[in-house]
């Protein structure tokens, strides 16, 4: 019987994310010389985006030919088991670009409509961030804990922008406001990442508006295992309007401060 035990599943998805990793740090040279564009000119993917993720669809549709895989470059193949990967080949894909060490693939698995494990693998580091749902979070197999801060003004925080111009401008208009009441801020350009970081503190906080499932989907579990508070705005679940992660002491004060500026409006 295929097993749909998370720790089991969670196996699997560090394989197949260190496998697509090390296509996409070996073929690095000669897969930015293939790119082309999506949503916008600025919005880029490469060959070893498209090819990591045949690699992974391609592995699993052999091992376990009743899921589905959503994937950020195929879309989402057609299952039926209740059990579903959420994979971003190369999350920072502008980042694998220009060279900078600070790209991952994210791969989530969602049992029955909920993710049940995660992993977020740094190719080019080793590092590696794991969640099993209800099982705590881990770097490298060792357990982290987010920041235990609890004030807005001494809080580190990351975001990111959207490749269209006018989300850009409202994301600006937003950050233009956050940024003289937190500690500071830094955009390292890989929400996964991002999420990862502040799941171990090397951030406090992270939210963005406009993230796709495939970038948040396995970062997301990982900060809520590390005790991080994870939603989106006003009620609503962490999805393409919102994700926030922050600590308990500081969730308050950054989601009313969100709210405030309408975070998860415009475009
Ligand atoms: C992007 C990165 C970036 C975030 C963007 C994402 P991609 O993912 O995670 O940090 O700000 O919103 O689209 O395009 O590199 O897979």
């Amino acid at each position: 019987m295929t097993p749909t035990e998370p720790s089991e599943l969670l196996e699997l998805a560090v394989t197949l994310a260190r496998q697509a990793g090390e296509l996409a740090r070996n073929t690095r040279v000669e897969a930015i010389g293939r790119v082309t564009t999506k949503s916008t000119a600025t919005d880029v993917v490469t060959a070893a985006d498209k090819a990591a993720e045949r690699l992974v669809v391609e592995a699993l549709s052999a091992i376990r030919p009743a899921d589905t895989v959503l994937g950020e470059e195929g879309g989402e193949s057609p299952g039926g088991s209740g059990t579903r990967w959420i994979l971003d080949p190369i999350d920072g894909t502008v980042n694998y670009l220009y060279g900078l060490p600070h790209y991952a693939v994210s791969l989530a698995v969602e049992v029955d409509g909920v993710v049940v494990a995660g992993v977020v693998h740094n190719p080019v580091t080793g590092e590696e961030w794991t969640a099993v749902r209800g099982e705590g979070a881990f770097r490298n197999w060792e357990p982290i804990r987010c920041s235990q801060v609890t004030e807005l003004g001494q809080t580190l925080i990351a975001t990111g922008f959207g490749y269209a111009a006018d989300r850009r401008a409202h994301q600006a208009r937003v950050l233009a406001e956050v940024l003289p009441r937190v500690r500071d801020l830094r955009r390292n350009g890989a929400a996964s990442l991002d999420l990862c970081w502040a799941a171990d503190g090397r951030l406090d906080a992270y939210y963005e508006k406009g993230l796709s499932l495939w970038d948040h989907a396995a970062g997301a579990l990982i900060c809520a295992e590390a005790g991080l508070v994870v939603s989106g705005l006003r009620g609503a679940p962490a999805g393409p309007d919102m994700v926030l992660a922050a600590p308990r002491g500081v969730y308050d004060a950054l989601h009313a401060l969100l709210v405030d500026l309408d975070a998860d409006a415009g475009p």
